[in-house]
């Protein structure tokens, strides 16, 4: 098969719905410094569905309250604004993320799961790391295969040759992706977040997540995307083809001042989270 042309990655990226306009306003809202919980909660009320999703997130394990947040205002108290927000991309995100993506051997949710297992575990290296923008690192992650959802239907087609690449070539799979295709999953999440006019070291960590030492703009959060990416390959979530031969880069674990036996905390602490399984649901 050819290789596809940029214009019909344009095209696609273009056919790809641009974010909820309660999205969007919940963005702005958040990086308002007069907006009040109750503004926010006003715009959230818009939208039932991304409000259950976002209260049901709030209350996983993962964030750890010891009594029910009940409502968008009290998760905005609990959480702040930037936490809340993070959540409200997530839950809109999720939709596009869960459905099932055949060329790249991910059945219906995997992908969702192994997003959001990236998005958590870039928070807890963010944490460990001390780089202090948590909720940044959370949604870069959680965005960080969304090229995938793109390129599905051409890797369906492409599926046997590139597979064939990374074994007979002993290459990893983004670079098979990239000789076959002339494209890869990574560049083309990147467009969708410059569509989704997010900032540019969140296009970068993206564009970047599996060669994290070329990063300029911010190399510490395309670090920390990488390594959550890795993490969540060695534990098996959702990894479909991707996980082929991944090398992950001890550049970005020195960078961020991690070792092996931190790597393995967080993944046992992740193991914790993800022993509730309601985490993964969408519904
Ligand atoms: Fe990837
Ligand atoms: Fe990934």
């Amino acid at each position: 098969m050819g290789k596809i042309s940029i214009e019909a990655i344009v095209e696609a990226v273009n056919d790809l719905p641009a974010l909820p306009q309660v999205v969007v306003q919940v963005i702005k809202l958040t990086e308002d410094p007069d907006s009040t919980a109750q503004d926010i909660n006003r715009v959230l009320s818009q939208d039932q569905a991304i409000t259950a999703r976002v209260l049901k997130m709030a209350n996983s394990a993962f964030y750890g309250f010891p009594r029910r947040i009940g409502s968008i205002t009290d998760a905005i108290v609990l959480l702040g604004f930037r936490t809340l927000r993070s959540i409200v991309m997530a839950a809109s995100v999720s939709d596009i993320l869960v459905q099932e993506m055949p060329g790249y051997a991910l059945e219906y949710g995997e992908l969702w799961r192994h997003s959001q297992c990236t998005a958590m575990a870039a928070r807890l290296i963010a944490r460990k790391s001390k780089f202090a923008l948590l909720d940044l690192a959370y949604t870069a992650a959680l965005l960080h295969d969304i090229g995938k959802v793109i390129l599905n239907g051409t890797m369906q087609e492409a599926y046997r040759e590139v597979v064939a690449k990374v074994t007979d070539d002993n290459i990893s799979f983004i670079n098979a992706e990239d000789e076959i295709l002339g494209f890869n999953h990574a560049q083309v999440g990147a467009r969708v977040a410059e569509k989704w006019n997010l900032p540019p070291e969140t296009v970068e960590a993206i564009q970047l997540h599996h060669s994290p030492d070329e990063a300029k703009v911010n190399r510490r959060l395309t670090a920390i995307v990488h390594l959550a990416d890795a993490v969540c390959v060695a534990m098996g979530i959702g990894v479909g083809i991707d996980g082929m031969l991944y090398p992950m880069s001890g550049e970005a674990m020195q960078l961020l001042g991690l070792d092996e036996i931190e790597i393995e905390n967080i993944i046992s602490e992740l193991i914790d989270v993800f022993s509730d399984q309601q985490i993964f649901e969408i519904k």
